[in-house]
């Protein structure tokens, strides 16, 4: 079969070509990969920044937002022939420390995790790919290709979560949410946090375009410009873009006893604009939380698949804004200005 392949750490080797079909070790169900998601960190990989092969191995197959029909289901009854899946993408540490044994691989303690298509195990950019029952997520079938969308959410679903446990410190009725950055998982956030009832707000640099008819479309407002000219304060502030000014003007914006959930991952810029000592007396004085969330469990993922399925299919569809075959990967890697999700395309569904 043929596979996305690069080998971790070295820009330029990603290529597709020919390897050897997963193998049973991988899990009992054989899948067809329908389609797969691009992010920000297939892109890192590619260029060689990030990425682990796994071990004794130099190449990984990269791709760890998935979906697929379900060749096999192996012996499994929970899963049947021609099923849509998507596999989970971290697996608990070998020790495991505390979190990872009780499933909270997402919390993982001793960074030992593996992640499929990241860390050490193959991921999904395969034409075949295999799955442990307890690591397939069942996609609900209206969904169709929008499954693909499913990793995402469940990152969104857990940062949700965490913004909502942490709340519960105090007597809190957040009303407002402001999402920084209208990629993919701010959008999903937009739409989750509206599914929750709050009022929305998404911030991101663009003055028009499709992004914009998004945020609208949900019934959100729209801003573009910088955090720091907001007329009001957010509640709780969902961090997606990973740049330095934009997290420090959210700590200094959101109200108090409001919390910060910083979901974005970036690298250098600016520094926090006013001294960290300032920004935290602010912190301290108005009892803010700025946490930082990464990656799902298993309950973020059964949620995140809840939230979708009850999402407007309409609305959900022109997130996918590229399908790219395959052979065209590079294509898909390269961002457009219009670009929301780009998904490689495996099979017609
Ligand atoms: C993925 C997460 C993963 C993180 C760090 C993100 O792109 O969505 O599942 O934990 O990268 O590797």
């Amino acid at each position: 079969m043929k596979a996305i392949i690069l080998e971790p750490l070295k820009p330029g080797t990603a290529d597709y070509k020919d390897v050897p079909e997963p193998e049973i070790s991988d899990g009992s169900i054989l899948v067809e990969a329908v389609a797969a998601g691009v992010c920000g960190t297939d892109v890192e990989m590619v260029e060689g920044k990030y990425g682990w092969a796994p071990p004794g191995k130099s190449h990984l197959i990269l791709g760890h937002e998935s979906l697929g029909r379900v060749i096999d289901p192996g012996l499994t009854n929970r899963f049947k022939k021609g099923d849509l899946v998507v596999g989970i993408v971290r697996r608990p540490d070998p020790v495991p420390c505390p979190n990872c044994a009780v499933g909270e691989w997402d919390m993982c303690r001793n960074g030992l995790y593996t992640e499929r298509g990241i860390k050490q195990i193959d991921g999904f950019m395969s034409e075949r790919w295999r799955i442990e029952p307890e690591y397939a997520i069942k996609v609900d079938p209206s969904l169709g290709l929008l499954g693909v969308l499913l990793e995402p959410s469940s990152v969104v679903a857990k940062a949700l979560e965490q913004v909502g446990l942490i709340g519960r410190r105090s007597f809190w009725e957040p009303k407002t949410a402001l999402i920084t950055g209208a990629g993919p998982v701010g959008l999903l956030a937009a739409l989750f946090a509206k599914l929750f009832g709050l009022e929305v707000h998404v911030l991101d640099r663009l003055k028009s375009g499709p992004k914009v008819d998004l945020v609208r479309d949900l019934g959100a407002t729209y801003h573009s410009g910088s955090v720091k000219d907001l007329d009001f304060e957010p509640d709780t502030i969902i961090e997606c873009t990973g740049v330095g000014q934009v997290i420090g003007e959210s700590i200094r914006k959101i109200a108090s006893n409001g919390i910060v959930c910083l979901a974005g991952i970036g690298h250098g810029g600016s520094t926090v604009s006013g001294a960290i000592a300032d920004v935290a007396s602010s912190a301290v004085l108005r009892n803010n939380v700025i946490v930082g969330s990464v990656n799902a469990n298993k309950r973020h993922w059964y949620r995140a698949a809840q939230y979708l399925a009850r999402a407007d299919r309409a609305w959900l569809s022109k997130l996918i804004t590229r399908k790219v075959k395959p052979e065209n990967f590079k294509d898909a890697l390269n961002r457009h200005e219009d670009d929301i999700k780009v998904v490689i395309q495996f099979s017609e569904i």
